[in-house]
C-alpha cells in the first residue's frame, strides 16, 4: 500500500444536517452533527485526495486545506452538489438531507393563534440519486440508516441509488446520530455478489480511516 493511496483522486462529499425553511425566522432539520462526513473528509484528504465538501449548518471547523461549501437547504446542496460532481472521481453522500421541506416558505413569520396548524411538505431531490444516474463514472458511496434488517434494506437501496459501495449503520436510541462512535456493515458492489465488511464499533475519526481504505481499494 502506497503512503497517499488517494493522490491525484478527488473526492466530493455532501455533510451535516439541512434546514429547511418555514418563514423567516423557523426551520426544520434533524439531529446530525456532521461528525461522520466531516471525520470522512477529513481521512480523504490525510489520504492524498482533494477533497471537496458541500455541507450543511454544522458546528464543525472544515479540515485544513478542504474545499468547503456551505449550504442551508437540500435543494441549495443538490444544486452545488451536481454543480461540482464533474470534477470528482470518488462522490461519498454522507448527508442526513431533509426528505421534505415546507411546500411553500411563508414571506413573513407566521402569526399564532390558538388553531391547529398544519404544514404541506413536499418532497426533496435525492441528491445521490441524482449523482449516480447523472454521473455513472463516478465511483459513488451512500449511507444507510436503518433500525431493522439492516443489511437487506442497504442492499436494496444500493441496487435502487446505483451505487458502488454502502455504508450502513443501525440507528435508534443512543445510536450513530451525534455521537462520537459508530458500528457499521459495509457493502461493496462486486459483479454478482456483493462483498460484506462488517466493522466493529469505533470511533467516527478511526472509522472514517476504515472507510476510506476500502474506497481506495475499490475505486
Ligand atoms: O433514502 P435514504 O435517505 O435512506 O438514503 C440515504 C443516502 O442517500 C445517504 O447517503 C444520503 O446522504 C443520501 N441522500 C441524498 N439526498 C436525499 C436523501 C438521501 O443524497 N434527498
Amino acid at each position: 500500500l502506497t503512503e497517499k493511496p488517494l493522490a491525484g483522486k478527488t473526492v466530493l462529499l455532501t455533510a451535516g444536517p439541512t434546514r429547511e425553511a418555514i418563514d423567516p425566522v423557523r426551520y426544520i432539520t434533524n439531529r446530525s452533527s456532521g461528525k461522520m462526513g466531516y471525520a470522512i473528509a477529513s481521512a480523504a484528504q490525510n489520504m492524498g485526495a482533494k477533497v471537496i465538501l458541500v455541507s450543511g449548518p454544522v458546528a464543525l471547523e472544515a479540515p485544513n486545506g478542504v474545499e468547503r461549501h456551505l449550504v442551508e437547504s437540500a435543494k441549495e446542496m443538490h444544486a452545488k452538489t451536481l454543480s461540482l460532481a464533474d470534477k470528482a472521481d470518488i462522490f461519498i453522500a454522507t448527508a442526513a438531507v431533509a426528505d421534505y421541506s415546507p411546500a411553500n416558505i411563508a414571506d413573513q413569520k407566521i402569526k399564532k393563534s390558538e388553531d391547529d396548524l398544519s404544514l404541506k411538505l413536499a418532497y426533496n431531490p435525492d441528491i445521490l440519486f441524482d449523482v449516480s444516474h447523472q454521473f455513472p463514472n463516478l465511483f459513488s458511496v451512500g449511507f444507510a440508516a436503518e433500525t431493522e434488517h439492516l443489511v437487506e434494506h442497504a442492499k436494496a437501496k444500493m441496487q435502487r441509488k446505483k451505487l458502488d459501495m454502502i455504508v450502513a449503520n443501525h440507528v435508534g436510541a443512543n445510536k450513530a446520530f451525534d455521537k462520537d462512535t459508530n458500528q457499521v456493515e459495509i457493502i461493496v458492489k462486486d459483479g454478482d455478489h456483493d462483498k460484506q465488511i462488517s466493522i466493529p464499533e469505533m470511533d467516527k475519526s478511526e472509522l472514517a480511516f476504515k472507510i476510506m481504505n476500502v474506497i481506495a481499494e475499490n475505486a
